[in-house]
């Protein structure tokens, strides 16, 4: 094995049954996204770097230093996508679409080249949420109630739900030059070099820095919430009225500022104090002006994403769905055929198992049978086949049974 090719580092195979998870948390979206109208769009995995350098925002760490960009055989620049937002904006925008509301959901691999850690890969899945139009809190406040509601569809359990308002443009300027006084009021050694940088590009980021000593200096920093327009701050009153009214609990977080710079007003991340440092699932919000940003119509818009993989590690043991239902035993080369007609029988049946390719002696035939971890296994020989039965064996209680050949999906399926 020593010259075998082996995956990047950061870059994971799912097998199952972690497959199976990410299966069933599309499959549970997919119930959950429909009924609030999302349909899916699945957009490219490259696209122009420039899309996130617009997008995204060239300060942020995402497009300074965690994307695969590369030039392509002809010299232009792509990036493999770091999140989906900027990409299903610019499909709408391209689409030329114009209906009063657009919703889109989109599940798939992103690609940031981050430190990889347990719950952070660098290609990583997330189940992603866009809605291109309404300018109304009620639209604030159903995708978080949305989201909130298929996280608890998947049996998640235990999340806060921390909620901010990052203002306007009417009103940030002047909470980030206020921030700004603020913080070159610090002791310079105060914070970390990153944050002495982002004080100068990107000071509202100073204020979710994990540096313990950065977040005590911090304490004290002028909060954004005090600073909205009132429009804004009546936007964030009618979504929090909404989400009370629905029984949804959250925390005011101010240090919430997101790590694009597309947002506006609104964010939310839902967390989990279960799987360690990089226990954010969800995180979303507000984006009023990226689709004008991407050459688009002034259409306001918002949406979320969740990290799969985190959610992966949160989902509660599932039910035993993977146990295949049958196998069949092979004790005779001339039971092949018959046990190849019988085992496609169960699957129209609505069974699911296998069939042994090869003819085995009993014992080792039932030891397969008990490592494939299949509920019945049906052993097929020469006696069998001589009087048109099978024999059915439940390899729980070790009852054994005999039922004829035509009869064993009827039984199975009883
Ligand atoms: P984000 O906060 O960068 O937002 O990512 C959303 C979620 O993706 C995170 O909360 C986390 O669960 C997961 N995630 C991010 N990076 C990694 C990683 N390296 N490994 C594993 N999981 C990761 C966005 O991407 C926005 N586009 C969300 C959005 C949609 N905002 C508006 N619309």
């Amino acid at each position: 094995m020593s010259d075998a090719v082996t995956a990047i580092k950061g870059f994971a195979d799912l097998f199952p049954p972690e497959s199976d998870a990410f299966t069933r948390m599309e499959a549970v979206a997919r119930d959950i996204f429909f009924r609030y109208g999302y349909r899916e769009l699945r957009t490219p995995l490259l696209e122009r770097t420039e899309l996130f350098s617009r997008g995204i925002g060239t300060e942020t760490d995402v497009v300074q230093k965690e994307m695969y960009t590369f030039p392509d055989r002809k010299g232009r620049s792509l990036t493999l996508r770091p999140e989906a937002t900027a990409g299903v904006i610019r499909a709408f925008v391209e689409s030329g679409r114009n209906e009063a509301v657009s919703k889109f959901f989109t599940c798939g691999p992103m690609f940031r080249y981050e430190r990889p850690q347990k719950g952070r890969m660098r290609q990583f899945h997330q189940i992603n949420c866009e809605c291109v139009g309404p300018s109304e809190p009620w639209a604030d406040a159903e995708i978080i109630v949305m989201a909130m509601r298929f996280l608890s569809a998947l049996g998640i359990e235990e999340l806060t739900l921390h909620l901010n308002s990052l203002g306007c443009p009417a009103c940030r300027p002047a909470y980030r030059n206020e921030l700004s006084r603020w913080l070159s009021g610090l002791d310079p050694e105060a914070l970390c070099e990153d944050c002495r940088r982002r004080m100068i590009t990107n000071p509202l980021r100073v204020l979710d820095c994990k540096v313990p000593s950065c977040r005590e200096h911090t304490e004290q920093a002028p909060k954004i919430l005090d600073h909205n327009c009132p429009d804004c701050a009546e936007h964030f009153a009618v979504t929090r009225r909404l989400l009370d009214a629905q029984n949804i609990p959250y925390v005011l977080d101010h240090r919430l500022v997101r790590g694009l710079d597309y947002y506006t007003r609104t964010t939310f991340e839902v967390v989990s104090a279960r799987i360690g440092a990089q226990g954010t699932v969800a995180g979303g919000g507000r984006y009023d002006g990226l689709v004008a940003q991407l050459g688009g119509p002034d259409l306001p818009g918002l949406g979320f994403a969740c990290g799969m993989e985190r959610l992966a590690l949160l989902l509660p043991a599932g039910a035993d769905a993977a146990r295949p239902d049958f196998t069949i035993a092979v004790l005779a080369d001339a039971a092949r055929d018959a046990a190849f007609a019988l085992a496609q029988t169960l699957r129209d049946a609505g069974l699911r198992g296998d069939m042994a390719f090869a003819a085995r002696s009993v014992k080792s035939a039932m030891r397969q049978a008990g490592k494939s971890g299949a509920r019945r296994a049906l052993l097929l020989g020469e006696d069998e086949l001589a009087s048109g039965r099978v024999v059915i064996k439940n390899m729980d209680s070790g009852e054994q049974t005999s039922v004829p050949l035509a009869e064993a999906a009827r039984h199975m399926t009883a």
